[in-house]
């Protein structure tokens, strides 16, 4: 969501929970002109491999560029552009029919809750594709809905009928479709037996450590072991046991108090809870969000849910295990010895960077399902000389109850060990190629300004360098001996966004940045095959000022080796782009368009006076080849 028009996530809950000044603007102003110096060193080394340490051969820096095409310039257009060569097509959009008996999606009405439950979601974010037992399955987050368009026919653009409050919330979820290539061109499979709507009224399990716990426990839920639905999925995930993971980001929003003085607790305070929630209106359908009533519904979301797409009777699983917070996505690695690292960022200004490391390790037979049940979750600590540290959360680091508590309050127990407050830590990535994790920092006006929700500190300094930084940056760190599992690591940065057209100081961006490349806040992330890794932005498109010349969000293929970055698309107007994936042959790209005109300025993809609606695009070449 961007924060042009309506307020974005952030400043939603900053409004509502507002966060003391800082005080010691001296010192913010010190540290960060030292960063400068640092900054100017750093980049000044030319060679980003070199900076942290890479551990690719020399040969391999050297080799030739990997990109299979030429970098595009911006565009303010209400469509997509790609390189010469490629070819775009739009695939699935919100609201098209997953079975033949539901009707087309009607411009007019925009559908109704009944529609909607059996139609594509609305706002395509992370997404996966799996090939099983000769089917294609398409698996996306559908993260939220732009309510001014949802409603768009209604006076004011609100909710009239407790229908359309309803429609809203079967917006939401998780879209599971199979998909195939007919005629050259990809399809959905209307009444596949796969297709399947995940929504906030589908029922999950609550499994690892808080499961059972007494703050689970709901009037609806005594054991405190289910859980109904999930929403706000963002980023996602996969397994090597092949399930989905969809994470739960930005659930506080949706829960609401009929008295708008209720005080929340500070536990709820610290996840953006409070009396209002950002216009939804779920609780007057479903008195679960009702946060007065029912305080303990939201500490049963903000998790990551697993998802076996192979089974459309199987109920999804929330793993405590993995932390409660804002999750952005779950990046899963294979380590050397087996055992299952999963990375994790809290898209929240001056919230952490997290990982979890499975007891058991992955093997044939065995029980995967205790796999994201039982480990260690640790927080990121970055220190000034490129080195850095995982802190175990446990309840002897954190001085909390019990890990069941820690699962719960995370952001409370990496608080107390000290984590480092990043810049909104948004998709990890995990180089299939390298021990080396990427982990996309989007911006943080708040940085050296205002301390974060638990009242933590924000120093411009480590990886965090730029007070005020409207830009965003990607970090990068290469575990000790290459082992995913140990608790030291090596880090450095791999792109400063920036805007050199404007800026000559760091807010110009690192030298891998210039005027043919600019882009801001980047958000996706995600490797292909080929060890090239996928930039997707969720910034300012103004298009002025700092952003002048950056156009509508993008999509960029950065070389970690050389630190080269191209732009390869620019979307539509007022869209962000999220969410990659291929085909199994590697010869189509699945890219997702998020919220084209949340300001009322696009009719993408249909034109003329259509309603814009988030898609799903199909890229291929026109030579047929692959595309990663
Ligand atoms: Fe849903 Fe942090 O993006
Ligand atoms: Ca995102
Ligand atoms: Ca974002």
């Amino acid at each position: 969501m961007n924060d042009e028009r309506t307020l974005s996530f952030d400043e939603f809950d900053e409004i509502v929970n507002p966060r003391p000044e800082e005080c010691e603007f001296d010192r913010v102003v010190d540290r960060a002109l030292s960063r400068r110096g640092f900054i100017g060193g750093v980049l000044a080394m030319g060679s980003f491999a070199a900076v942290g340490g890479s551990i690719l051969p020399t040969g391999a820096r050297a080799a030739a560029n990997r990109f299979a095409f030429d970098s595009i310039p911006t565009s303010t257009a209400d469509d997509v552009m790609v390189p010469a060569g490629y070819k775009v097509e739009v695939m699935v959009r919100w609201g098209d029919p997953l079975w033949s008996d539901v009707p087309e999606f009607d411009h007019t009405t925009r559908g109704s809750a009944a529609s909607q439950k059996r139609a594509f979601g609305d706002n395509t974010d992370g997404q996966d594709v799996f090939y099983h037992d000769g089917h294609t399955l398409l698996v996306v987050n559908n993260e939220y809905t732009n309510r001014d368009i949802l409603w768009g026919n209604n006076p004011d653009a609100k909710a009239v009928s407790d229908d359309d409050v309803a429609k809203g919330m079967m917006a939401h979820g998780v879209s599971i479709v199979e998909i195939a290539n007919t005629d050259g061109k990809w399809r959905i499979v209307k009444d596949s037996p796969y297709n399947r709507r995940i929504t906030p009224q589908t029922d999950m399990s609550l499994t690892g450590p808080a499961a059972g716990h007494d703050l689970l426990k709901t009037a609806a839920d005594p054991t405190g072991t289910t859980s109904k639905g999930t929403w706000n999925n963002c980023g996602n995930g996969i397994t090597p046991w092949g399930t989905y993971l969809a994470c739960e980001e930005n659930f506080n929003g949706y829960y609401s108090a009929e008295d708008e003085n209720h005080e929340v607790s500070p536990e709820l305070k610290r996840y953006g809870i409070s009396a209002s929630d950002w216009g939804y209106d779920w609780a007057r359908i479903d008195e679960r969000f009702d946060v007065a009533k029912n305080p303990n519904e939201s500490n049963r979301n903000g998790y990551v849910v697993e998802i076996d797409p192979t089974d459309p009777t199987s109920t999804p699983r929330k793993l405590t295990a993995l932390g409660r917070f804002k999750h952005e996505n779950a990046e899963t690695v294979v380590n050397n010895d087996g055992r299952i690292v999963v990375y994790m960022g809290d898209d929240e200004r001056g919230e952490f960077l997290y990982r979890f490391v499975s007891d058991g390790v992955y093997a044939a037979g065995v029980d995967t399902n205790a796999l994201l049940e039982n480990g260690t979750l640790s927080v990121a600590k970055f220190n000034e000389d490129g080195t850095g540290e995982w802190l175990a959360l446990t309840p002897e680091t954190t001085g909390l109850a019990s890990q069941a508590e820690i699962s719960i309050h995370t952001r409370q127990a990496a608080s107390v060990v000290g984590a480092t407050t990043m810049d909104r830590p948004e998709w990890v990535a995990a180089n299939p190629s390298a021990p080396e994790v990427y982990c996309c920092l989007t911006n943080n006006k708040n940085r050296g300004v205002k301390p974060n929700a638990g009242g933590d500190e924000t120093p411009a300094a480590g990886p965090n360098p730029r007070q005020a930084n409207n830009y965003g940056q990607i970090v990068r760190w290469h575990p000790d001996g290459g082992d995913h599992t140990a608790a030291g690591f090596g880090w450095d940065l791999y792109v400063l966004a920036g805007n050199p057209t404007v800026h000559q100081d760091v807010y110009a961006g690192s030298e891998n940045v210039n005027a043919d490349n600019m882009f801001n806040s980047p958000d996706g992330l995600k490797f292909d095959s080929n060890g090239l890794l996928w930039i997707q932005t969720d910034g300012k498109y103004s298009n002025e000022g700092d952003f002048a010349g950056q156009g509508n969000n993008q999509m960029l293929a950065g070389d970690p080796v050389t630190g080269e970055i191209r732009r390869f698309l620019v979307g539509p107007k007022e869209c962000e782009i999220t969410g990659l994936s291929w085909s199994p042959d590697r010869r189509t790209m699945f890219v997702g368009i998020q919220h084209p005109g949340e300001d009322g300025n696009s009719h993408w993809p249909e034109g003329g006076d259509a309603v814009p609606r988030s898609a799903i695009i199909a890229i291929t070449r026109e030579d047929g080849g692959l595309v990663g």
